[in-house]
């Protein structure tokens, strides 16, 4: 588990759930302006029934067969931290069928985390796992981009050679300075 003490380390910690729940594709979605960072994390995967989806709130709850210690803190930690400032956390969750995580932060609120660095994450996001396909959709105001690992996958016959990784990782920061230019 990440550090979580920002924003751009719960979402790692969310999509890295989502990449290891037996998930093909997976969606990240983040709105961002003035007052609200909102983001949504959304996966294919094996999914949660009721039971398991009320005990993945409790910082006791793991399925992680590596942990020595019984603690999972990627779901309530999360929660708690945006509740905090005002805004909401949401899980929805189908057995056999996937999960979605949604929530806000209200960036104005003293308890707000900051944000971190949103370009290296959604780079780590994309290379958390190779089975995995992603969509992402980066909103802030009226600007936004969007990523595509499919897509990518069409033109580049390995995602994982380093050079080409280096020049993924340029791309996400350079889209991401850019979406806050005009502002
Ligand atoms: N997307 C998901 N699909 C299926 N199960 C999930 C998903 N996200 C979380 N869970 C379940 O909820 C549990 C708790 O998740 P949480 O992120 O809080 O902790 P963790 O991932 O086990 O550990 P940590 O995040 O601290 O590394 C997981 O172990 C898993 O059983
Ligand atoms: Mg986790």
């Amino acid at each position: 588990m990440a550090t979580l003490t920002n924003i751009s380390d719960h979402i790692l910690d969310i999509c890295e759930n989502a990449a290891y729940a037996k998930s093909s594709n997976c969606k990240l979605e983040i709105y961002e302006d003035e007052e609200n960072f909102e983001f949504i994390v959304e996966d294919d995967g094996k999914g949660m029934d009721d039971e398991t989806k009320n005990l993945a709130l409790d910082p006791f709850f793991t399925t992680k067969k590596e942990r020595v210690k019984k603690i999972g803190f990627g779901l309530p930690f999360l929660k708690y931290s945006s509740e905090i400032t005002g805004g909401y956390f949401k899980i929805d969750s189908k057995k056999d069928k996937g999960t979605t995580i949604k929530c806000k932060f209200k960036k104005n609120h003293i308890d707000c985390q900051p944000i971190g660095d949103l370009g290296s994450t959604i780079f780590s996001v994309i290379y958390l796992n190779n089975d995995v396909d992603w969509v992402i959709k980066r909103c802030y105001k009226d600007n936004e981009y969007n990523l595509n690992t499919k897509n990518l996958k069409k033109f580049i016959d390995d995602l994982n050679k380093i050079s080409i990784m280096k020049e993924i990782k340029e791309l996400i920061i350079s889209l991401e300075n850019k979406i806050r230019e005009d502002i």
